[in-house]
């Protein structure tokens, strides 16, 4: 009897039957576990060099020269530059657009906060659009949404995948619109041959914990022009450029701003370069991984799974399962997580995307009540933004993400899934699977 059978003819564990397994599943940090020698050697270097600082030093080392250098020729980018995080470069790229009050950027509403605080902060109004079967961007809805105020698109490649980029491309071409590719969750993700990043105005990624290559805190972003890589240069600096000696150069009127102080260390620079040169290999392992187990679960009765356009472009670090129902949804992630389908406690592993926070724009209270750092309530009470001023961001705005956010679930695929790890998972949805055929079918 294989182990997959032997599992279906026992008793569920939610029921009081012997789970799958006992153990935990390994955290969900792909990039932490394959931090190593490789990591210490450019940060002892750094150290060593006593010169932590990117543009002067001691000996200042260029790590972030180097990281920006190696990204453009891994991924194919023109311009790259090393930021603190990536909610900066959030920040620095709408800015660097000239996106301010009066105008409004499309956002889809599953995102992470970051891309609602980055709108905010520069005075702009978020415009919510939905998604679609991708978990991204619906360009249908996008077209449906683009009005007199619309300046710029906001996209975020979710969980690991890419979504519609190319069509709604070519919607921000026909409609004059710039494009902001929020790659911070699919670093080394691809669509049609094209890497993350490229299809936007800028691409912006994030070296945080949880993303598929780390530095603990850092980011990037990608362009293509030249006149917006030079802006971003000023901008996450002190708003100005620098001369060859690192120095802040005023003299070119065409880049004088008002910088966020978002530089990179050559810590984090020194960290993230070693990390980059083994994102293939962290993302190889997650696609793998979570590719054999959506094969094998794939026809399970009333298991829907995420679109994915482009199998070869996906980083695979989270399958997303749907349900017909958000009762069905919440009793077939408790009953794996009994089969010992979990991480490690404060773990996010399996869980119900009614637990994934604020990736839904309901689930942020600042948008949803409007708040401002200011006193007097900018930018929602700014003249410029009073044709925004019946704008709701309440449960109830986009039928899709507010579906999807009650039958919709996620297992985050770890980067160091042992063969045992996949066979249990898949064992676990196969054991519950069957035990809910009825059930499911009768929920459809
Ligand atoms: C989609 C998305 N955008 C932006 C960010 C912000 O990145 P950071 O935490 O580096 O500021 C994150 C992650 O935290 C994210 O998941």
């Amino acid at each position: 009897m294989t182990a997959d059978v032997r599992h279906l003819s026992n008793r569920l564990a939610i029921d009081g039957g012997t789970p799958v397994r006992s153990t935990p599943l390994p955290w969900e940090l792909p990039g932490a576990y394959y931090i190593d020698e490789e990591e210490k050697r450019l940060v002892n270097q750094v150290i060593d060099a006593r010169s932590p600082f990117r543009f002067y030093g001691l000996d200042a080392q260029g790590m972030v020269d180097r990281l920006e250098s190696e990204w453009c020729s891994t991924f194919g980018h023109k311009h790259a530059l090393g930021v603190n995080s990536g909610s900066a470069a959030l920040h620095i790229a709408l800015a660097a657009f000239g996106v301010g009050p009066g105008d409004e950027v499309l956002v889809p509403g599953y995102m992470w906060v970051s891309c609602m605080s980055a709108i905010v902060r520069t005075g702009a109004i978020p415009r919510l659009v939905d998604i679609d079967g991708s978990f991204c961007m619906d360009p249908v809805d996008l077209e449906r949404k683009i009005g007199p105020r619309s300046k710029a698109v906001l996209i975020v490649n979710m969980s690991g995948v890419m979504g519609r980029n190319d069509r709604i491309a070519e919607i921000c071409r026909k409609h004059n619109l710039r494009l902001l590719e929020d790659c911070a969750q699919a670093i080394g993700a691809s669509l049609k041959g094209r890497s993350a990043g490229s299809y936007g105005d800028i691409g912006i990624y994030s070296f945080q914990l949880n993303k598929n290559m780390t530095s603990g805190e850092g980011g990037l972003l990608v362009t293509e022009d030249e006149d917006l890589y030079k802006r971003c240069v000023a901008l996450h600096d002190l708003g100005y450029a620098r001369n060859a000696e690192g120095r802040l150069d005023p003299s070119d009127e065409r880049y004088q701003y008002w910088g966020i102080g978002s530089r990179m260390s050559e810590l984090s620079g020194a960290m993230a370069l070693a990390q980059m040169r083994k994102v293939r290999k962290i993302t190889t392992k997650m696609r793998d991984a979570k590719w054999k187990i959506r094969e094998a679960i794939k026809d399970i009765p009333g298991i829907g799974l995420r679109e994915v356009d482009d199998p070869a472009g996906d980083t695979g670090p989270v399958l997303i399962t749907v349900y017909p129902t958000a009762e069905a949804c919440q009793r077939f992630v408790d009953a794996i997580r009994a089969e010992g389908v979990r991480g490690p406690e404060g773990s996010l592993t399996c869980i119900t995307m009614r637990e994934w926070g604020m990736h839904w724009y309901f689930n942020i209270p600042s948008l949803v009540k409007k708040r401002s750092n200011a006193k007097e309530g900018f930018p929602w009470t700014h003249p410029a933004n009073a044709f925004a001023a019946d704008y709701s961001y309440a449960k109830g705005a986009l039928p899709v993400c507010d579906a999807m956010s009650e039958r919709a679930a996620l297992l985050t695929v770890a980067s160091v899934l042992s063969d045992s790890d996949i066979d249990d998972i898949i064992a676990a949805f196969r054991k519950v699977g069957n035990a809910f055929a009825t059930y499911m079918k009768a929920a459809e």
